[in-house]
Protein backbone atom coordinates (compact mmCIF):
# COMPACT_ATOMS: atom_id res chain seq x y z
CA UNK A 1 0.00 0.00 0.00
CA UNK A 2 1.31 3.68 -0.73
CA UNK A 3 1.90 5.12 2.35
CA UNK A 4 3.80 8.85 3.26
CA UNK A 5 6.07 9.07 5.95
CA UNK A 6 7.88 11.55 7.93
CA UNK A 7 11.78 12.52 7.47
CA UNK A 8 14.14 14.40 9.67
CA UNK A 9 17.85 14.80 8.47
CA UNK A 10 19.59 15.89 11.65
CA UNK A 11 21.86 18.13 12.33
CA UNK A 12 25.14 16.02 12.59
CA UNK A 13 23.94 14.88 8.98
CA UNK A 14 23.45 18.84 7.35
CA UNK A 15 26.67 19.98 9.31
CA UNK A 16 28.92 17.21 7.37
CA UNK A 17 27.20 18.46 4.39
CA UNK A 18 25.28 14.66 3.71
CA UNK A 19 21.91 15.59 3.29
CA UNK A 20 22.77 14.47 -1.08
CA UNK A 21 24.21 10.96 0.59
CA UNK A 22 21.53 10.82 2.91
CA UNK A 23 18.79 11.66 -0.05
CA UNK A 24 20.38 9.19 -2.46
CA UNK A 25 20.01 6.18 0.04
CA UNK A 26 16.38 6.89 0.97
CA UNK A 27 15.80 7.06 -3.54
CA UNK A 28 17.90 3.97 -4.26
CA UNK A 29 15.36 2.43 -2.22
CA UNK A 30 12.68 3.49 -3.84
CA UNK A 31 11.20 6.17 -1.43
CA UNK A 32 9.91 9.35 -3.13
CA UNK A 33 10.74 12.54 -1.57
CA UNK A 34 7.32 14.48 -2.14
CA UNK A 35 8.15 17.07 0.35
CA UNK A 36 11.46 18.45 1.46
CA UNK A 37 12.01 22.22 3.72
CA UNK A 38 16.16 23.24 4.98
CA UNK A 39 14.73 25.36 8.34
CA UNK A 40 16.71 25.96 11.85
CA UNK A 41 13.96 24.23 14.55
CA UNK A 42 12.84 26.36 17.31
CA UNK A 43 12.91 25.22 20.92
CA UNK A 44 9.57 25.08 20.98
CA UNK A 45 8.98 22.67 17.72
CA UNK A 46 11.82 20.30 18.94
CA UNK A 47 10.13 20.45 22.42
CA UNK A 48 6.79 19.56 20.63
CA UNK A 49 7.82 17.05 18.30
CA UNK A 50 9.96 14.43 20.96
CA UNK A 51 7.00 15.40 23.59
CA UNK A 52 7.07 11.65 24.24
CA UNK A 53 10.17 11.72 25.12
CA UNK A 54 10.01 14.24 27.81
CA UNK A 55 10.50 12.24 30.57
CA UNK A 56 13.31 10.77 29.47
CA UNK A 57 16.74 11.55 30.85
CA UNK A 58 18.48 12.46 27.29
CA UNK A 59 15.32 14.78 26.79
CA UNK A 60 17.43 18.01 27.22
CA UNK A 61 20.18 16.98 25.46
CA UNK A 62 17.90 16.25 22.78
CA UNK A 63 16.09 19.30 22.18
CA UNK A 64 19.39 21.45 22.72
CA UNK A 65 20.71 18.81 19.71
CA UNK A 66 17.93 19.27 17.21
CA UNK A 67 18.45 23.19 17.48
CA UNK A 68 22.30 23.19 16.90
CA UNK A 69 22.17 23.41 13.35
CA UNK A 70 19.93 23.17 10.60
CA UNK A 71 17.65 20.27 9.79
CA UNK A 72 15.94 19.10 6.77
CA UNK A 73 12.26 18.13 7.40
CA UNK A 74 10.58 15.50 4.79
CA UNK A 75 7.66 14.00 3.38
CA UNK A 76 8.84 9.97 1.86
CA UNK A 77 6.19 8.41 -0.17
CA UNK A 78 6.23 4.83 -1.51
CA UNK A 79 4.98 1.52 -0.71
CA UNK A 80 4.80 0.92 2.82
CA UNK A 81 6.88 3.39 3.72
CA UNK A 82 6.72 3.95 6.75
CA UNK A 83 8.26 0.26 7.37
CA UNK A 84 10.64 0.60 5.01
CA UNK A 85 11.73 4.48 6.09
CA UNK A 86 12.92 2.43 9.30
CA UNK A 87 14.59 -0.55 7.55
CA UNK A 88 16.58 2.25 5.49
CA UNK A 89 17.74 4.23 8.59
CA UNK A 90 18.31 1.38 10.43
CA UNK A 91 18.61 0.88 13.98
CA UNK A 92 18.53 3.77 16.66
CA UNK A 93 22.19 3.09 17.96
CA UNK A 94 24.74 2.95 14.57
CA UNK A 95 26.66 0.20 16.19
CA UNK A 96 23.88 -1.74 15.80
CA UNK A 97 22.30 -0.96 12.29
CA UNK A 98 22.62 -3.25 9.65
CA UNK A 99 25.48 -2.19 7.04
CA UNK A 100 24.16 0.22 3.98
CA UNK A 101 21.42 1.87 6.22
CA UNK A 102 21.90 5.59 6.67
CA UNK A 103 23.07 5.12 10.26
CA UNK A 104 25.33 2.47 9.38
CA UNK A 105 27.06 4.80 6.86
CA UNK A 106 27.05 8.22 8.35
CA UNK A 107 25.69 7.92 11.69
CA UNK A 108 28.06 9.35 15.13
CA UNK A 109 26.28 8.12 18.25
CA UNK A 110 22.61 6.71 19.24
CA UNK A 111 21.95 10.69 20.41
CA UNK A 112 23.60 12.14 17.13
CA UNK A 113 21.99 9.57 14.58
CA UNK A 114 21.55 11.75 11.23
CA UNK A 115 17.75 10.73 10.56
CA UNK A 116 14.52 10.71 12.24
CA UNK A 117 11.88 8.29 10.93
CA UNK A 118 8.01 8.42 11.77
CA UNK A 119 7.34 4.76 14.21
CA UNK A 120 3.91 4.13 12.63
CA UNK A 121 1.32 5.98 10.09
CA UNK A 122 -0.60 6.98 12.82
CA UNK A 123 2.49 9.10 14.07
CA UNK A 124 3.36 9.40 10.43
CA UNK A 125 0.20 12.16 10.00
CA UNK A 126 0.74 13.79 13.18
CA UNK A 127 4.62 14.72 12.38
CA UNK A 128 3.66 15.74 9.23
CA UNK A 129 1.45 18.11 10.07
CA UNK A 130 3.75 19.46 12.57
CA UNK A 131 5.67 20.81 9.33
CA UNK A 132 3.80 20.92 6.18
CA UNK A 133 0.54 20.96 4.71
CA UNK A 134 -1.60 19.47 2.57
CA UNK A 135 -0.45 21.87 -0.31
CA UNK A 136 3.16 21.40 0.37
CA UNK A 137 3.60 17.74 -0.65
CA UNK A 138 3.41 17.08 -4.34
CA UNK A 139 3.18 13.29 -4.97
P1 LIG B 1 14.62 9.42 16.91
O1 LIG B 1 14.22 8.31 16.01
O2 LIG B 1 14.62 10.79 16.32
O3 LIG B 1 13.66 9.43 18.18
C1 LIG B 1 14.10 9.75 19.47
C2 LIG B 1 15.52 10.14 19.51
O4 LIG B 1 16.10 10.19 20.80
C3 LIG B 1 16.35 9.10 18.80
O5 LIG B 1 16.10 9.15 17.42
C4 LIG B 1 17.74 9.46 19.23
O6 LIG B 1 18.31 10.48 18.45
C5 LIG B 1 17.48 10.00 20.64
N1 LIG B 1 17.95 9.04 21.63
C6 LIG B 1 17.51 7.80 21.84
N2 LIG B 1 18.20 7.22 22.85
C7 LIG B 1 19.11 8.15 23.26
C8 LIG B 1 20.10 8.16 24.26
N3 LIG B 1 20.32 7.09 25.05
N4 LIG B 1 20.83 9.28 24.41
C9 LIG B 1 20.61 10.36 23.63
N5 LIG B 1 19.67 10.40 22.65
C10 LIG B 1 18.94 9.31 22.49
Amino acid sequence: MTERTFSIIKPDATRRNLTGKVNAVIEDAGLRIVAQRRIQMTEAQAKTFYEVHAERPFYGELVAFMMSAPVVVQVLEGDNAVAKYREVMGATNPAQAAAGTIRALYAESVGENSVHGSDSLENAKLEMAQFFTEADIVG
